[in-house]
């Protein structure tokens, strides 16, 4: 299929704080396996080559967990930036040029099944340029003002909760990143391109860990 056309990127930069072990969030095992492993292993197989970007002065930590064999194939670690956005940017320059579709995923997300990126991949092949997964809002969402005002109340039938892997085609992803442009996603700089971004249905276990209590869920998941 796509496999030798796709890239894997996944931003693993990030330091935890709201996880407060004091090590990066993608270092954390669960059930024995770190997050950035569990993140790989469920999407390399797609995959001609993955690159993650660790945070600057761990990336032998990093390289060390993909030295062993039945890991090593094509994983190639770079140094991430201060913001996510500059984690991707800086891994988007190490993709070969040869590369067709990127799924860029977040090391945080490591529970993310191999069938969601295959479902981006899917309308990929279609002929979509961006891709995301998302779940339905069950909270009312408020826009609140500096003061901690209710500004306005967006209909909620329209709202999604939007998941990684994302997945773009190279000619747009790298376009979207030239601006050195910030956002808490990377389908939110491919929109102010005018890219159509198109959303497929997410999953429960692209869950982003974020706090203890995520963790305890993680745990609780491998347990099983
Ligand atoms: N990330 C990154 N580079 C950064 C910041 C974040 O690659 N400078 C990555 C994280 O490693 C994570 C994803 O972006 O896989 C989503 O970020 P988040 O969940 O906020 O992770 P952290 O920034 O590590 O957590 P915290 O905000 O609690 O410190
Ligand atoms: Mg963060």
């Amino acid at each position: 299929m796509s496999h030798s056309k796709t890239a894997v990127v996944i931003p693993a930069a990030g330091s935890g704080e709201r996880l407060g072990l004091g090590i990066p969030k993608a270092l954390v095992e669960v059930g024995g396996r770190t997050l950035i492993e569990r993140a790989v292993e469920n999407l390399s197989t797609l995959a001609a080559e993955t690159v993650i970007a660790a945070p600057a002065g761990y990336e032998e930590n990093f390289r060390a967990i993909f030295a062993q064999a039945h890991l090593a194939s094509h994983v190639v670690v770079i140094t991430g930036g201060a913001t996510r956005s500059q984690s991707v940017a800086n891994a988007l320059k190490a993709l070969s040029l040869t590369t067709k579709y990127v799924l860029i995923h977040d090391a945080a997300r490591a529970f993310a099944p191999t069938e969601l990126a295959e479902s981006i991949l899917a309308q990929l092949n279609l002929g979509e340029n961006a891709v995301v997964p998302a779940l339905d809002v069950v909270d009312t969402i408020k826009v609140v003002d500096e003061r901690g005002y209710v500004i306005d109340t967006p209909q909620r039938d329209l709202l999604r909760a939007v998941q990684t892997p994302q997945g773009f085609t190279f000619e747009t992803i790298t376009a979207a990143h030239a601006s050195g442009a910030d956002a808490t996603d990377d389908a939110a700089l491919v929109a102010v391109l005018g890219v159509p971004v198109k959303v497929v249905p997410g999953s429960q276990l692209a869950r982003k860990i974020t706090t203890l209590d995520d963790l305890t869920w993680a745990q609780e998941l491998v347990g099983k």
